[in-house]
């Protein structure tokens, strides 16, 4: 699943640093609460394991918390790459509906996340799913410590999402 099919968020889509899969990576914005939330469809209910493609190009590691479907925040650690074109696998056991599951990556220092390049599973048939608006409403990330986040009202494309064709 790229970074690309991603479905809301806080940070910028780019491609400035080489190695990502497909069109680009995820920069998160360096602050806390920025944010990635990605959709995912399962035809199966199953415990699985995430793979998160990321570069960390600092030396500090970049802390995240993982929210499925709103639920408990997992603490996921982003060790430093060495580089911001160097591309590393962090892996979080998780477990997926069957159904459309939301994936929300939520910044927890200042620095904001890695960079995120893809999402991938240990398991066949799990794929982006299309972004319906009523998605993220309930799943609003809890961590916002800066007073004026608000949540992108523009696709990867920079259309208005009302106008999306999802
Ligand atoms: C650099 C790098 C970005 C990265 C940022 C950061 O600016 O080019 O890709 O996101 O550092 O510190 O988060
Ligand atoms: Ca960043």
């Amino acid at each position: 699943v790229q970074a690309e099919n991603m479905c809301d968020g806080q940070g910028l889509l780019e491609n400035n640093h080489a190695g990502h899969h497909g069109a680009g990576f995820w920069n998160f914005t360096n602050e806390v609460g920025s944010s990635m939330l990605m959709i995912v469809e399962a035809t199966a209910s199953q415990s699985t394991t995430l793979q998160i493609y990321y570069a960390n190009g600092t030396a500090q590691n970049r802390p995240m918390e993982l929210r499925i479907n709103g639920g408990d925040a997992v603490r996921v650690e982003f060790p430093s790459t060495g580089a911001w074109d160097a591309w590393h696998v962090v892996e979080v056991p998780l477990n997926l509906s069957g159904g459309r599951d939301s994936l929300w990556l939520l910044s927890l220092e200042a620095d904001g996340g890695p960079n995120v390049d893809q999402l991938g599973f240990l398991a066949p048939d799990i794929n982006a799913a299309s972004c319906e608006d009523e998605a993220p409403v309930t799943l609003k990330p809890r961590v916002q410590k800066q007073p004026n986040y608000a949540p992108s009202h523009y696709d990867l494309l920079g259309r208005p999402r009302s106008a999306e064709n999802n």
